[in-house]
């Protein structure tokens, strides 16, 4: 059942199931020590001090807090309101839910943020300049906490699904930064939430052998199924101060049923998938998945359903609704993660069925399950989603009109760097096609074109591996663009290559964010 030391990876035996019982559904605060640190979320909340570093538990949308942040809400409001200051800074895993970044932020209360936000009352702060947001690679956050620059972490609250007699910390929906959250912090407030699932028990694999430069070992994982840790956080008991119980759930945006542009997408990639087994560049069980967030990736999830890949397996960030089903078809064999990110109802379904995915599921710290290390010696294949990509296949993940953040870069940096094939994809228009999702050069940089090799929009998919900047245009152009914004592109090429200051990959400066600047003043692309 996993292994405390770093350097010995177990693989478990196909088919085979853990062995220890599951968490007892009766009692989840199992160690006699910690019953007189339960108390309710206002007074653990109080714990927290004005001006405080908050590392908390969450990634997309799952095993967030949900109750001491709704707490400490309510508590920054009531400051604010007799006129003290009050506000804290905030480190997750990923994107959490309403209760903790909306209600924080609807207060006011949030200083600053770290790593990835898409919290709509958040995102409307951080674009308004009132809060500040640092948008890191998921990869590096544990680590770059560990190195200390981004100053000491004074309270941890994490959600747990469970205590144990010897007060090991059963995780839930979300692996994240927690690991590191609960070493690192000088106080640790803990949620366990009745809500989720007891089966997922044992579904989780925390590596503690990670280690800052001179001491790095190689990590010894080489399937996407190695189990190489612990199936419990380890914490020392004298540092939690409050345990809060709650029977709450994950609150995630559901999915839009896949639409026809994203029907196209997902069909031109799975061709591709299948063109590359026949030419022997992929085993006919393909490599392992990532597939990043959003609908888009959700829809090429269940487009595998009907495509002729079998003994698929994941090693990727989260997984969605698309890839419980794909595993629930049986084409997907194995799927390695940080946290499940599932629409409300099918976070129910799971919590009903989480017992058949338990030899099938791991959850990993972020640190792991996006390490380049990893990415790059499993050869994964990693799918994103993008904001806007330019005739040279640079892309934009982030950044809306160069200036407003959407999300954050998550971990699509982690994977298309380190990928075996690193595939972007979007429709080719949006805001009902007043805006190209292809452009002469985007308003922001998230992945150079070195790092994407494959686009993919309704229209077509680009293949731009080995292919010169000039060529990589052309295709672009030609193969992804939208029709109704094809000419233009190709008239500004067509004029780079004649005024170009030089000729690798010609561009009009004065004029390649002139796309951008038409939106802004008229709010349309168009000419
Ligand atoms: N210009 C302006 N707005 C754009 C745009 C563009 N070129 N492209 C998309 N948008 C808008 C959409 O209209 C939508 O706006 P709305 O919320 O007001 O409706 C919003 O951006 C999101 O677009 P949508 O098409 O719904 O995207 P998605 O759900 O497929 O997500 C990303 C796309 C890029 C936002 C998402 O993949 C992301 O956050 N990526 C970065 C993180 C990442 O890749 N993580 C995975 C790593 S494992």
């Amino acid at each position: 059942m996993g292994s405390d030391c770093p350097g010995v990876a177990i693989r478990w035996p196909r088919g085979a199931q853990m062995q220890e019982a599951p968490l007892s559904d009766s009692n989840r605060i199992a160690d006699p020590r910690l019953r007189d640190r339960i108390m309710d979320a206002e007074a653990a909340a109080a714990r927290i001090e004005n001006g405080a570093t908050i590392g908390m538990s969450g990634f997309t949308g799952s095993g967030y807090p949900k109750a001491v942040p709704l707490a400490l809400a309510r508590r920054i409001e009531a400051e604010h309101a007799a006129g003290r200051p009050f506000q804290v800074r905030i480190w997750t895993g990923a994107s959490t839910g309403p209760e903790l970044d909306g209600a924080l932020a609807k207060a006011g209360g949030i200083e600053y943020r770290l790593p990835y936000n898409s919290d709509p009352v958040a995102r409307e702060k951080i674009n308004a300049g009132e809060m500040d947001y640092v948008d890191l690679h998921l990869s590096q956050v544990a680590p770059m906490a560990r190195q200390g620059f981004l100053g000491p972490l004074d309270t941890a609250v994490i959600e747990v699904s469970g205590i144990t007699e010897d007060g090991a910390l059963i995780p839930s929906s979300s692996m994240g930064n927690n690991k590191t959250w609960l070493e690192q912090a000088r106080q640790v407030i803990l949620e366990v939430n009745r809500w989720q699932s007891p089966a997922l028990d044992g579904m989780h694999d925390i590596y503690y052998g990670t280690a800052l430069p001179p001491h790095r070992k190689p990590i010894p994982l080489v399937h996407p199924d190695d189990r190489i840790g612990q199936r419990h956080f380890r914490c020392d008991p004298d540092k939690i101060v409050a345990v809060v119980e709650t029977d709450a759930p994950d609150r995630n945006a559901p999915f839009s049923p896949p639409d026809a542009v994203a029907h196209a997408i997902a069909g031109h990639l799975l061709d591709f998938f299948a063109h590359e087994v026949k030419q022997g560049r992929l085993p006919p069980e393909l490599l392992p998945l990532q597939s990043g967030v959003g609908n888009v990736t959700n829809a090429v999830m269940l487009g595998l359903i009907e495509a002729p890949f079998e003994n698929l397996t994941a090693y990727t960030e989260v997984v969605q609704d698309g890839m419980l089903d794909l595993m629930d078809a049986g084409k997907l064999r194995f799927a390695s993660a940080t946290a499940l990110s599932l629409s409300p109802e099918k976070a129910q379904w799971f919590n009903t069925q989480a017992d058949r995915f338990r030899d099938k599921l791991i959850l990993r710290p972020q640190e792991i399950s996006n390490h380049p290390e990893l990415i790059r010696r499993l050869g994964c294949l990693a799918m994103n989603g993008l904001i806007e990509a330019d005739i040279y296949g640079s892309v934009n993940s982030t950044h809306i009109m160069g200036s407003r953040i959407q999300n954050g870069i998550g971990g699509s940096g982690d994977f298309a760097r380190n990928a075996y094939v690193s595939i972007f994809m979007s429709p080719s228009v949006a805001k009902g096609g007043k805006i190209s999702t292809i452009v002469p050069k985007v308003s922001h940089t998230d992945h150079i074109g070195q790092d994407v090799q494959v686009l993919v929009t309704e229209q077509g998919l680009a293949d731009l591996r080995g292919l010169d900047p000039k060529r990589r245009a052309q295709k672009i152009i030609g193969t992804c663009a939208h029709p109704d914004f094809r000419p233009a592109l190709q008239d500004y090429y067509d004029r780079a290559r004649r005024t170009s200051f030089g000729m690798h990959a010609p561009c009009l400066p004065d004029e390649a964010l002139s796309w951008h600047t038409r939106y802004i003043q008229t709010g349309s692309m168009r000419p």
